[in-house]
């Protein structure tokens, strides 16, 4: 039996949710999904499991998310508006979303008396760095919006009044590979389903590095970091990222992997210089956790859930790209 037996997960029903609920579940745990479904419901065919809740609902209306925090021993805080354009689109939005509800959640926490409190941060905290290694304790300088408020969230949950409760924060690579809520604004996901589709890669610049996680691998981080004892995580921030490769080299494996030699690449030279380089063996030295996933089983995914036709219309479709959807929906 798990410590921490009934989760609730804020913006479960996205990419990364999609793959960790029905993991969870598998693994016995009772799950509560909150969340504003707004790439559907993925969670159809589970709407009858008895031990999963789901609740759509708004993380800016404060007393829905106090309600559905009851009876909960720990919360992972995935909602969010999540990619820089989706952000920048309506940064008030933004703002509203990724940084003044943050309160709503953890006021539920400490309320329900949730005894952990797991915040899916982000990589693009450290900003540009020229560390080969960057580590934890290098000075994060967010470059954007949605990246310094990430931090200033970090900042608040690590320093948050309440004693009794436990608190991490993941640092996560971009992830990769194929999920039942599928997002193709992801580098890796983006350039395979380019390649299945057009037989051609644009690559924007292309020595940039970028360092990736695999969905699956993903799911284990937050699992790791549910059943970790409480002297291992509480107070600790993780990167969680894998291969560091650049998009030269992510297009290169994409070309072999599906082992097609039609497929073209057309390099276009850009402003956008961001490379990263993340060192996630702290996430290895506290919870002896080891990735398992490479980048290039995340390109196999997405090329099996193509051939199945399990992707409709990739390169379109508004639900594989938050900045399209984002564009048709009205959140105000
Ligand atoms: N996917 C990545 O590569 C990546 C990398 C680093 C960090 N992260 C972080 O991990 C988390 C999950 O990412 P993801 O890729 O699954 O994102 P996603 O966009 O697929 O999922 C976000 C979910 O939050 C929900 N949501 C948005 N606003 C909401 C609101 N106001 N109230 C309730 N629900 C709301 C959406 O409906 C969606 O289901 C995010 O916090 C993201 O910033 C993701």
């Amino acid at each position: 039996m798990e410590k921490f037996k009934n989760v609730l997960i804020t913006g479960g029903a996205g990419y990364v949710g999609s793959a960790l609920i029905p993991s969870l579940l598998e693994k016995n745990y009772n799950v509560t999904v909150y969340d504003l479904y707004l790439y559907g419901n993925v969670f159809s065919h589970l709407k009858d499991h008895s031990n999963l809740t789901q609740v759509k609902a708004d993380i800016r209306d404060k007393n829905k998310v106090l309600d559905a925090a009851e009876n909960i021993d720990a919360i992972i805080h995935l909602a969010c508006i999540s990619n820089d354009p989706s952000y920048e689109l309506d940064p008030n939005l933004g703002k509203s979303i990724n940084y003044d509800a943050f309160f709503n959640v953890l006021d539920a926490a400490k309320k329900n008396n949730v005894k952990r409190f797991i915040y899916a941060s982000s990589s693009s905290v450290y900003g540009i760095k020229n560390e080969e290694n960057v580590r934890e304790n290098v000075l994060a300088e967010p470059l954007t919006d949605y990246s310094k408020f990430k931090l200033e969230c970090e900042k608040i949950l690590l320093n948050f009044d309440e004693p009794n409760m436990e608190r991490a924060v993941v640092r996560p690579a971009t992830v990769c590979g194929y999920a039942p809520r599928l997002r193709l604004d992801l580098v890796v996901n983006i350039l395979t389903i380019h390649a299945l589709i057009n037989k051609k890669i644009k690559i924007f610049g292309g020595e940039q590095l970028r360092p990736n996680i695999n969905i699956k691998d993903m799911v284990r981080v937050y699992e790791a970091l549910l059943s970790a004892p409480a002297k291992k995580i509480n107070g600790q921030v993780f990167n969680a990222g894998y291969q560091n490769l650049s998009v030269n080299k992510i297009a290169e494996l994409i070309k072999d992997t599906i082992g097609d030699p039609s497929i073209m690449f057309e390099t276009i030279p850009t402003d956008d210089i961001r490379s990263y380089h993340i060192n996630s063996d702290k996430i290895g030295e506290f919870l002896d956790f080891i990735p398992k996933y490479s980048i290039q089983d995340g390109i196999k995914s997405i090329c099996k859930a193509h051939e199945s036709r399990l992707i409709k219309d990739g390169l379109n479709n508004p639900l594989y790209h938050n900045i399209k959807l984002m564009q048709k929906v009205n959140l105000k």
